[in-house]
């Protein structure tokens, strides 16, 4: 559900009568959601007259907004609002002076796409799984025409919404749909990024192939993923849990996941970065205080999950459609 689709003009081979479709199929089912979706709008609308003068994407903390902005009694009002969009997962974000100390340290993932990150100036971008919008506002730094975040889970959709709401984006639209959702805009995007979403899928390789049809021609695919050590091509398939998360289905090597993009049909596919998981950079916080990282690991051979397999590392490839 997109609450102004106006942006659909820039997307002319999106199936526009397929997405009203499911845009009300989503509409009906966040209707049993009634209380949890009030809370979240009320929250979003109660901090939504703020309008930032001072916006920075460039650096490690996105940046909505000054202190002196806003009187003292308009902060607290508004770490009072964030504070309700708890947990955060992603960040760090500085909102009109309240620090927000996201469960991971997002600016690191960031940096290690920098140094291979096509060039998204006037390009339109698919960021799939795009949480409360970090990655969309870093890539605004960058000048895109347009970044569409998929994103199935309302709390985070209205996390956003409430931050561009502040920051007043027009280029950076949230879509309450999934990655499953992506044939319905086939050839359209110059860049998507795949990050944190495969090994989440039940059959990654066919989720390649729909994110290839969503791409143009020669348009480049990033991908990031939970990943095991190891040179041979294989996947670790976990009984239930991998590091206490439900729903995780094929952890891949580099190798393994490099083939699955071949075969998916990109070309020119790379691992460009690999390294391990730590606690420095995904772990509990005052925003986010739930189990983390440290939670997940053997306490004694930190090399396992708390279930016993190996431990993740965290890769990196790109590849052309
Ligand atoms: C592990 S997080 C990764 C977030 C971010 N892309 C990153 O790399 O840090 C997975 C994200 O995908 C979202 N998600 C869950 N199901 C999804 C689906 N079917 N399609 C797209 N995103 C989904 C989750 O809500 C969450 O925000």
């Amino acid at each position: 559900m997109n609450f102004h689709s106006d942006y659909y003009s820039l997307l002319p081979h999106a199936d526009q009568a397929e997405l009203r479709r499911r845009q009300a199929h989503t509409i009906k089912r966040l209707t049993s959601l009634k209380k949890g979706i009030r809370r979240l709008r009320e929250l979003a609308e109660s901090i939504s007259h703020l309008s930032a003068r001072h916006l920075d994407f460039s650096g490690d903390v996105v940046t909505i907004g000054a202190a002196h902005e806003i009187s003292s009694a308009e902060q607290a009002q508004l770490s009072t609002a964030l504070r309700g969009f708890m947990p955060w997962r992603k960040g760090p974000f500085s909102i009109f002076g309240v620090d927000i100390d996201a469960e991971w340290r997002s600016n690191r993932k960031w940096d290690r796409l920098l140094p291979v990150l096509p060039d998204l100036t006037g390009k339109v971008i698919a960021d799939v799984g795009s949480n409360n919008g970090y990655y969309m506002f870093r890539m605004a730094h960058h000048k895109p025409r347009l970044v569409v975040g998929f994103e199935p889970y309302i709390h985070h959709h209205f996390a956003f919404r409430a931050l561009n709401a502040m920051a007043g984006c027009r280029h950076l639209e949230p879509e309450l749909l999934g990655v499953e959702d992506l044939g319905l805009f086939p050839d359209t995007f110059d860049i998507i990024f795949l990050m944190g979403i495969l090994y989440h899928r039940i059959s990654p390789l066919e989720c390649l192939k729909e994110v290839k049809k969503a791409l143009r021609p020669g348009g480049s695919l990033i991908v990031e993923s939970q990943a095991i050590a190891g040179d041979e091509p294989v996947a670790l398939f976990p009984e239930d849990r991998y590091a206490k998360v439900p729903g995780t289905y094929f952890v891949p090597t580099g190798a393994c996941l490099r083939n699955w993009m071949v075969r998916a049909g990109f070309q020119d596919v790379e691992i460009v970065c690999s390294h391990a998981m730590s606690s420095e950079e995904q772990r509990r916080t005052a925003w986010m205080d739930f189990e983390s990282y440290a939670d997940f690991i053997d306490p004694v051979n930190r090399q396992r999950t708390i279930e016993g397999y190996p431990a993740p590392l965290r890769v990196f490839l790109k590849g052309m459609a």
